[in-house]
């Protein structure tokens, strides 16, 4: 069996004089999302973050293993989050948080099809309407605007984003998502492919006619004019 690291060996940035400046994380993923967090959180930032908010955190699966203090906030209390709140309307002042991490709810209303429990699973707190093509890319925005206020100048954050196919549509949701981050004023500075375990199958699909996405993202922003 191959290792991530066979597959896309870490690139290392050597200087004209042979010394390795920097280690960037590889733009395709194989490993777990907490390791990802991770190196993400070593590279990006400009200095060590000491104020880190999950502005999703569920039940804390990115920082299971880690050393970071993290403030965890979720809407659903059922989640017990340090903080019960909305991540469009946080309890923290302008520009107090040095990275921010998000992760969305992306498996939109499952219809009357009840044979797996999204809401559960993924923690649908919210139905989408027929207006918003019963997707979740409407709350981008109203998130998108509370990160730049509550981030510092030069402040990251990190959002893990899955592109679907639903309401016979291809949802463009990495691309919505950075729109509407350049909208508020962040800037998108990278991209990183995320392969998963398995593709996420509708069990209303008899045949689909789309290829079976087997990878999300994790977009890099930083409240900066500059990526690097
Ligand atoms: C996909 S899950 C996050 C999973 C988490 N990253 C993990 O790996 O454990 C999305 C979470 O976002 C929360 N959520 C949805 N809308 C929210 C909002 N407006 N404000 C805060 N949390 C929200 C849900 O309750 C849910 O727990």
């Amino acid at each position: 069996m191959h290792s991530v690291l066979d597959l896309f060996p870490i690139e290392r940035n050597v200087t004209r004089t042979g010394a390795c400046e920097y280690e960037p994380p590889a733009s395709v993923w194989f490993g777990e999302d907490a390791e990802l967090i991770e190196a993400l959180l070593t590279f990006y930032p400009r200095k060590t973050p000491r104020t880190i908010v999950d502005a999703t955190v569920n039940a804390g699966r990115f920082w299971r293993g880690s050393k970071r203090s993290v403030i965890g906030l979720d809407i659903d209390p059922r989640h017990r989050p340090a903080i019960v709140a909305n991540n469009t309307a946080m309890p923290f002042r302008d520009e107090s948080i040095e990275a921010l991490v998000y992760d969305p709810p992306h498996i939109p209303n499952q219809g009357r099809d009840r044979s797996k429990d999204f809401n559960t699973r993924f923690g649908l707190v919210l139905r989408s309407s027929k207006q918003n093509h019963y997707t979740f890319s409407h709350t981008f925005p109203a998130f998108t605007r509370e990160a730049y206020r509550v981030l510092r100048p030069e402040g990251i954050l990190l959002c893990k984003i899955t592109d679907y196919v639903h309401h016979h549509r291809y949802q463009w949701a990495h691309i919505e998502f950075v729109s509407a981050a350049r909208q508020a004023g962040l800037m998108p500075c990278d991209c990183i492919i995320k392969v998963r375990k398995g593709p996420i199958i509708d069990p209303k699909w008899k045949r689909a006619h789309h290829s079976r996405r087997q990878h999300c993202y994790w977009l890099i922003f930083r409240k900066s004019g500059k990526c690097e």
